[in-house]
């Protein structure tokens, strides 16, 4: 495992980073503190969730993952051996249970979702603080298009920025972060920043993996000049690169048996793309899920990539891509494919 500085920061993390989503749905309590157990015994000292997870999201689980997380860390006191990453909700419909279904990145709504995250955490502070995804109308989960939104409520940056910088005097927070941005929003981020009103971003918390690599087109630029890292969340786009989905095939348990109507990597270009890269994974004789995870952690603008698991074999098993360098030729084969299959499943 290798370490590495978030943004500017003091703080280092692994290049591989625990994801927590599945937690308090898909696994129960118990599998998620092995799951934890195991990471940080091997490595893994990072660890990303929100306050909106587990998903799928509902009234009735809304905040679980957190809370987990915070049994753990009490548990095992280990708090200090641990980053924690969390993150606010951005404005939709799809959450009328959280701060009475009007959620936006004020500096009130931040106040409240941080205090609400510690007491969940049950620590008295959080590493990294997220904004999970902006506060305005902008194209991001897959959208290609940006249609601006004249009815939009969007808080302006400053306000935002201002209500991030109380809380890392207040010692709540000692790092901040974006998610699902595009460079408009960090570049802004990071002038107001150098302006003096507030933390710069540290982070950037978007989607990439071999399906999926647009990040590279703007933000990989953005992320490098602007010490800004990315968090590369689905590096195995969410099970898809295991190729377990192909010829149809439905795994009982599995994400996309469970929720279908999630159809980011299961388009026509993006089955295609996907059977191509597991059969070059094979022609290597390697495992697929480890040569994505592999892929992502070692490009330059990558910080940390932010994997998930539903059980240990997956996990040892994409974890072991830490041990994986991809060759040149491999490197060249890969370039190839993404030439044949460019942006399958932004
Ligand atoms: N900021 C955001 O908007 C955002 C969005 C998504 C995720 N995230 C973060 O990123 C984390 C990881 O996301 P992700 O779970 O989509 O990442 P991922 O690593 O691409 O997918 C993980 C899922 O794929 C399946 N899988 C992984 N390895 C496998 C293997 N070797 N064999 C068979 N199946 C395997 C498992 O699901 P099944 O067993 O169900 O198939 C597992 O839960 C999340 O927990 C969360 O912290 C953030």
């Amino acid at each position: 495992m290798d370490y590495r500085r978030l943004g500017r920061s003091d703080i280092s993390v692994s290049s591989l980073c625990l994801g927590t989503m599945t937690w308090g749905v898909q696994n129960t309590r118990e599998e998620a503190f092995e799951q934890m157990d195991h990471a940080l015994a091997h490595g893994i000292n990072f660890f990303d969730t929100a306050e909106m997870y587990p998903i799928k999201q509902s009234a009735d689980t809304y905040g679980r993952t957190e809370e987990i997380i915070g049994d753990w860390l009490e548990a095992r006191k280990c708090r200090e051996k641990v980053v924690v990453a969390t993150k606010i909700v951005g404005p939709g419909s799809a959450f009328p249970y959280i701060r009475g279904g009007e959620t936006h990145h004020t500096p009130e709504h931040l106040h409240a979702a941080v205090d609400a995250s510690l007491r969940r955490l049950k620590t008295d502070h959080i590493d990294l603080y997220q904004l999970h995804w902006p506060d305005r109308a902008t194209n991001t989960f897959g959208k290609l298009a940006f249609e601006p939104n004249p009815e939009e409520r969007m808080t302006p940056l400053e306000e935002t920025l201002a209500g991030l910088e109380e809380l890392v005097q207040a010692g709540k927070v000692r790092a901040v972060g974006v998610s699902n941005e595009n460079p408009w929003g960090v570049m802004r981020f990071q002038a107001l920043a150098e302006a003096g009103l507030g933390p710069r971003m540290a982070s950037i918390q978007n989607p990439y993996s071999l399906l999926n690599r647009s990040f590279e087109t703007r933000l990989a630029e953005v992320a490098i000049r602007e010490d800004c890292g990315l968090l590369a969340y689905a590096p195995v786009a969410a099970g898809a690169l295991t190729g377990k989905y192909l010829d149809g095939h439905k795994p009982p348990g599995a994400r996309m048996t469970l929720w279908p109507e999630n159809r980011r990597y299961f388009g026509e270009q993006g089955q295609a793309a996907t059977r191509a890269y597991v059969d070059l994974a094979r022609r290597y004789d390697l495992d697929p899920a480890q040569m994505a995870v592999a892929f992502v952690a070692s490009r330059p603008f990558v910080t940390s990539a932010i994997i998930g698991a539903t059980d240990m074999v997956q996990l040892r098993n994409n974890m072991a891509a830490t041990d994986l360098t991809l060759s040149d030729e491999l490197l060249a084969d890969l370039e190839k494919l993404h030439a044949r299959h460019t942006y399958p499943c932004p």
